[in-house]
């Protein structure tokens, strides 16, 4: 073997130590893979092709002209995933905390420009104690250009972060601008200000897990969408989820084939819908029974579960699912289900993924808490989504569409492309009970309940919007695959545009 050979392989055998094996047994002792070891199980075998092996800092301060380490605590390059090209970096927790220096920062940059260039998404692998402290505002520079990166790629590539440890600090400003974050339990934790800063500044006593852990993050703040066991658990998923992606905003929804049936039927929807309006169903049951095989992948399960997202596929295509969940707070919508659905219809929007809209909401949930908290304007985020949405739109109303919620949840003034009702459909300005008491007021109750069942009779039906063009067909529970997969394919080239703009103004 020649010299040059062999230094070559010297080089890049040091590059795979990252910190020295003390460091990696550190890190495995925590239950945590090493950033190597993650790439290995989130990609294809063999199809990573890295970059920037070779890069150091160029600190000088604080002893570090002698503490070079290649690659610079951040693993980063191409691979693919199920034969799909991806962009990553992998943050190395054992070369100096995965901090991020000047030269980390500009390895991350290098792959986000090639992904933008190309149209390839960029999953991101978080395990880092921050800012390089050696470096000081070199380091900050750094992240404020990765920042800039993630804030013009999105909405052009599918962007998902993984956190895999520590993430704290401005850092958590790079996953918070991607589109999806996906967190590690009891082993990853995400804050603007750890413990010990709470603790000076509110005298408030948490530990680092209820502060910004996996649990917390995916059911009380709805920072992040999914929580898994382990590394393994969370690489895997993930390489499921992207399956669902498109590689960037034109390319289109990615294919694969099914030999579920597009015309199959489910009588035990004719069904499902209890007797009393009061009484709870699972929506999710409604959800798989009318996608291929059943498959359908809830992102954020744990938060705002009065509204079900995740994506599906119909004739093998993906699809975006939003539907009300009559099981939780009886479907209504709130603060938290509106910001959630609202920043997924974006992004089903954004890369061109139809939507598929299940209703049963009987209207905005009331109280003080929620005024304050600001429903006007987080409601409006749901609605200024579905309005300016110029994917293809498919509405099922199963059974309530009450007042200012019927109309959000893609109605036909919306621009729905097909409003489809079951038989079961109730579409009013509200429930009858709570209408008679505001325009019969002062009647008896004997006389309330008269007008309480004409009420009933004449709104608690689909066939009044129907009447109106508002609903396009009144369908079979059955039958609704079949119609969805006919409305997609007759949607497949939908072309509508929205005026010329700079950009909206989201109610924010
Ligand atoms: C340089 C760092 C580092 C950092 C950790 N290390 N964080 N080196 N800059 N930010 C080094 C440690 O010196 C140590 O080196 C190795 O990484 C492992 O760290 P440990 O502390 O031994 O690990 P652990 O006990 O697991 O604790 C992990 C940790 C802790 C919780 C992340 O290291 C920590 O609190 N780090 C500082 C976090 C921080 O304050 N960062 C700046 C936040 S401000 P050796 O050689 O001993 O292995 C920020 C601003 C960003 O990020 C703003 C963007 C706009």
């Amino acid at each position: 073997m020649s010299a040059n050979i062999a230094e070559l392989e010297q080089r890049r055998a040091a590059a795979q130590m990252g910190g020295g094996q003390k460091r990696i047994d550190a890190q495995h002792a925590k239950g945590r893979l090493t950033a190597r070891e993650r790439l290995s199980i989130l990609l294809d075998e063999g199809s990573f092709e890295e970059l920037d092996a070779y890069v150091e800092h160029n600190c000088v301060d604080f002893g570090m002209a002698d503490q070079k380490i290649p690659g610079d605590g951040v693993v980063t390059g191409s691979g693919t995933i199920n034969g799909r090209l991806v962009y990553v970096y992998s943050q190395d927790f054992t070369v100096f905390g995965g901090s991020l220096s000047e030269a980390h920062a500009k390895k991350i940059c290098k792959v986000m420009d090639n992904a933008m260039k190309v149209g390839a998404p960029v999953i991101g692998l978080n395990d880092s104690g921050g800012a390089r402290i050696q470096e000081g505002v070199a380091s900050l520079g750094g992240y404020a250009e990765v920042f800039q990166r993630n804030v013009l790629a999105s909405g052009v590539v599918p962007q998902i972060s993984l956190i895999m440890g520590p993430c704290a600090g401005g850092a958590v400003y790079s996953p918070a601008m991607t589109d999806f974050i996906f967190m590690v339990k009891d082993s990853s934790y995400m804050f603007v200000t750890g413990p010990d800063v709470v603790k000076t500044v509110t005298n408030e006593v948490v530990s680092q897990e209820e502060l910004g852990g996996a649990i917390s993050h995916t059911t009380k703040s709805g920072v992040a969408d999914n929580a898994f066991e382990n590394d393994i658990e969370a690489l895997l998923a993930c390489r499921d989820f992207f399956d669902f992606l498109p590689e960037n905003n034109r390319s289109g929804v990615p294919e694969r084939p099914t030999s579920d049936p597009w015309d199959r039927q489910e009588p035990s929807l004719d069904t499902i819908i209890p007797p009393s309006a009061n009484q709870p169903y699972d929506m999710h049951e409604v959800i798989r029974k009318t996608l291929d095989e059943g498959d359908f992948l809830e992102v954020q399960p744990g938060h705002a579960g009065n509204i079900i997202i995740g994506f599906g596929r119909m004739e093998g295509r993906s699809v975006g699912i939003v539907a009300n969940q009559p099981m939780v707070l009886a479907g209504c919508l709130d603060i938290n289900s509106s910001r959630k659905a609202a920043r997924f219809v974006r992004f089903c929007d954004a890369f061109e993924i139809p939507i598929l809209t299940f209703v049963d909401v009987p209207g905005f949930l009331p109280g003080t808490a929620q005024e304050y908290g600001g429903i006007i304007k987080h409601g409006a985020k749901l609605l200024f989504a579905y309005a300016e949405a110029t994917v293809p739109k498919i509405t099922i109303i199963t059974r309530k569409a009450y007042g200012g919620a019927y109309d959000v949840m893609a109605s036909k003034h919306l621009r729905g492309d097909l409003n489809y009702a079951w038989p079961t459909a109730e579409i009013a300005v509200m429930g009858a009970k709570g209408a008679v008491e505001i325009i019969f007021r002062g009647l008896s109750a004997e006389e309330q309940a008269v007008k309480t069942k004409e009420y009933e009779d004449r709104f608690a039906n689909p066939f009044v919007a129907a009447s109106k063009g508002f609903i396009d067909e009144v369908i079979y529970p059955h039958s609704t695959r079949r119609r969805i997969a006919l409305g997609l394919r007759k949607l497949r080239n939908k072309a509508l545009e929205n005026p010329w703009k700079k950009h909206d103004n989201i109610p924010l």
